[in-house]
């Protein structure tokens, strides 16, 4: 090519460049932060996260058992046991209540060999293998039994064990008439044993064995054996399998438990929820049931439609809390259930549930609820704070919990008993209450559209500051959201940018639901997404997780330009961390063009000489992460230069986008 012709070329780009910029910057609208107009203190409590046990999050998820059905309680009849036969064995493997472990764990599983047929006799656990069977599981539901087993048949999802990791186990085990060895094994499918210990002294009556077992390789579809080498009859009962290491050696499993800590909450909401109030009374979570010796607690019929240990129990909850650095919110049981309340007369025993509850988390070891925590392993206070009296209870739904009518009067018994005890208790109710009772906090819920979350992005601007202030309890693009795409994250972002700019009201916020096993959906979207193996965050994630760790101190006004969409496309918030003094900007693009944008930063008195660009974006709405691809959609980050008037940044199509600049 020739010189002269190259040099006009380079030339012409230049110039090309130069008007571009020029022109974009000319021609880009202003968005102006006014540093010298500082909004509401943002409240250190507005990201919160809400666990409950919903699409198998506890048992099965977070909860690090890896035994299903481990107490023989789950059903009626026997489930996710398989037993281990040849053509020639006589054996029967029956449920019996013959000589309970306890009163509150009267089932055990009684193994009856009269024949091995020259090879060992058994049963297997492949722990959380299969998919919840459509519709509920009524007891005797012979279509719901035999559904379940052929999930667990098709599904290649059994135990998942690691070489260098070890496990322990035990069982309770009662025998008679049996005089060989009963062995514990780790295994993969086709029956190559990975660890294996043996026992042989056994007694008639209930003993409890614990041993470590350190697979010599790893599967992913393992499954736990228990096996007689000869005739004879053996009981078992608590036939547990856990991981030697859990989430800060509390119990939890560790990448679950890390996907929550990551989202640095403010508030942890437990344990549910639809889950906490129960379908019906005799399924409600009360709380005392679920503390101490885990053979102990009879576990609950969960209404998402599989038995819940309590292994996760109110201890627990209160201990995750506080390694999350989370605020823990106790959901207490108000008396009303989905489908049937306690009658007002006999509510006492309830609202004694509550308060014991307070005292057991708070109060000092000297009293009886405080030596019993203490007892648990748990000397000092957990400084429980906030009480949610009653889940979705007064709002008249289709489905149930009751109205308005129905709530006053058992929220006013509880918020009365609750503060004259404990004065310091924030009480949350689940309704506006007022005028008709006093309420701290009001919880709302809310399961829409995308264009919902975006219009109530200024739901909170003119809210009557004298009434009582929110909590946003639950909430999600429930609608075109798919498994959680970019729609329902973007949705959620914009309705995020108003709530932190009404922070003087809006107190406190949780997604809802947090966990999905896929296998064991009842509800979606959900923020994170897990098998027995691995994890991945959704959109929706990953907009609490830029949110919640650039939350501000005080939230600064921000003047986006006009728009003249029914609905904007472009939302803003933007704030001030008091220590570091970091400006923090949010800024939520919905639409499919990408908007250039000047940044003026009015009244600036300081030098910002860095920043960092955080970006969550997806080249359509309808994108989600997926096992395969878990980190398509998530942030990507890159430096930023000093800032200087006249800034300008694009902001790209579809995207969520965390602007934070340091002084040093
Ligand atoms: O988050 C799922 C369910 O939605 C909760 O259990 C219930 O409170 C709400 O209806």
């Amino acid at each position: 090519m020739n010189k002269g012709f190259q040099f006009k070329r380079n030339w012409n780009l230049f110039l090309c460049f130069v008007f571009v910029s020029m022109g974009a910057n000319l021609f880009a609208a202003t968005m102006t932060i006014h540093v010298d107009q500082p909004g509401p203190v943002v409240s250190p409590t507005l990201y919160g996260i809400f666990f409950e046990d919903i699409n198998r999050a506890g048992d099965g998820g977070l909860y690090a058992e890896m035994i299903q059905n481990r107490s023989f309680e789950d059903n009626t009849f026997l489930i996710a046991w398989t037993p281990l036969t040849n053509a020639s064995t006589v054996a029967t493997f029956e449920l019996d209540k013959a000589v309970p472990l306890n009163s509150n764990n009267p089932t055990s599983l009684k193994i009856e060999v009269r024949k091995t047929g020259g090879e060992r006799v058994g049963i297997f656990n492949q722990g959380f293998k299969g998919m919840v069977a459509t519709g509920k599981a009524p007891e005797s539901s012979r279509k719901w039994r035999e559904q379940f087993a052929e999930t667990q048949r098709q599904a290649d999802n059994g135990l998942v064990i690691a070489a260098d990791k070890k496990y322990r186990f035990s069982a309770c085990v009662r025998a008679e008439d049996f005089f060989g060895k009963l062995s514990f094994s780790l295994e993969t499918q086709s029956g190559e044993i990975l660890a294996e210990k043996t026992i042989s002294d056994f007694a008639t009556h209930w003993k409890k064995f614990e041993i470590t077992l350190a697979p010599k390789k790893s599967d992913a579809n393992a499954r736990m054996v228990i096996s007689m080498d000869r005739p004879g009859t053996v009981w078992l009962d608590m036939v547990s399998l856990f991981p030697n290491d859990t989430w800060k050696n509390h119990g939890f499993r560790p990448d679950l438990a890390q996907m929550m800590d990551d989202l640095k909450p403010g508030l942890l909401r437990f344990p549910g929820g639809s889950f906490s109030e129960g379908h019906i009374l005799a399924d409600a979570w009360r709380w005392k049931e679920t503390i101490g010796d885990i053979a102990e607690r009879p576990g609950t019929w969960n209404i998402w439609g599989y038995r819940s240990t309590s292994g996760l129990g109110f201890h627990e909850y209160l201990q995750l809390a506080e390694d999350l650095g989370a605020q823990p919110l106790y959901v207490a049981h108000v008396g009303m259930a989905e489908k049937d309340f306690v009658p007002l007369d006999q509510l006492q025993p309830w609202i004694q549930d509550a308060l014991d509850a307070i005292e057991y988390a708070n109060a000092p070891i000297t009293s009886k609820w405080g030596e019993l925590r203490a007892s648990h392993g748990h000397p000092a206070p957990f400084n429980l704070k906030f009480v949610e009296i009653g889940n979705e209870n007064g709002m008249g739904y289709s489905w149930g919990g009751g109205t308005r009518t129905d709530y006053l009067p058992r929220y006013k018994a509880f918020y009365d008993a609750v503060k004259s005890r404990h004065p310091d208790i924030i009480c949350i109710a689940n309704i506006h209450t007022e005028p008709d009772a006093p309420a701290d906090l009001v919880d709302e819920h809310y399961y829409e559209s995308s264009d919902w979350f975006f219009r109530a992005a200024t739901k909170y601007d003119n809210y009557d500051r004298s009434k009582p202030k929110l909590y946003v309890g639950e909430y999600a693009v429930k609608q075109d959201a798919g498994n959680g795409n970019m729609r329902a994250a973007l949705g959620e972002a914009g309705f995020l940018t108003g709530l932190e700019r009404n922070s003087d009201v809006v107190k406190m916020s949780s997604y809802a639901p947090l966990f999905t096993n896929p296998h064991w959906q009842k509800w979606k979207p959900d923020a994170v997404v897990f098998d027995n193996t691995l994890c991945y965050g959704t959109p929706s994630y990953y907009v609490q997780k830029l949110f919640a760790n650039n939350r501000p101190d005080v939230e600064l006004r921000v003047e986006l330009p006009e728009s003249t969409n029914a609905i904007p496309m472009l939302f803003a918030a933007a704030g001030l961390n008091m220590n570091s003094r970091d400006l923090i900007l949010k800024v939520v693009n919905r639409g499919g063009q990408p908007a250039r944008l000047k940044i003026n930063f009015s009244g600036l008195k300081e030098e910002y000489l860095k920043g960092v660009c955080n970006v969550l974006s997806a080249e359509s709405l309808t994108d989600e992460n997926s096992f395969e691809h878990p980190d398509k959609i998530s942030p990507r980050s890159r430096d930023l230069p000093m800032y200087q008037p006249g800034f300008s940044h694009v902001f790209p199509p579809y995207s969520v986008t965390v602007l934070r600049w340091f002084q040093n």
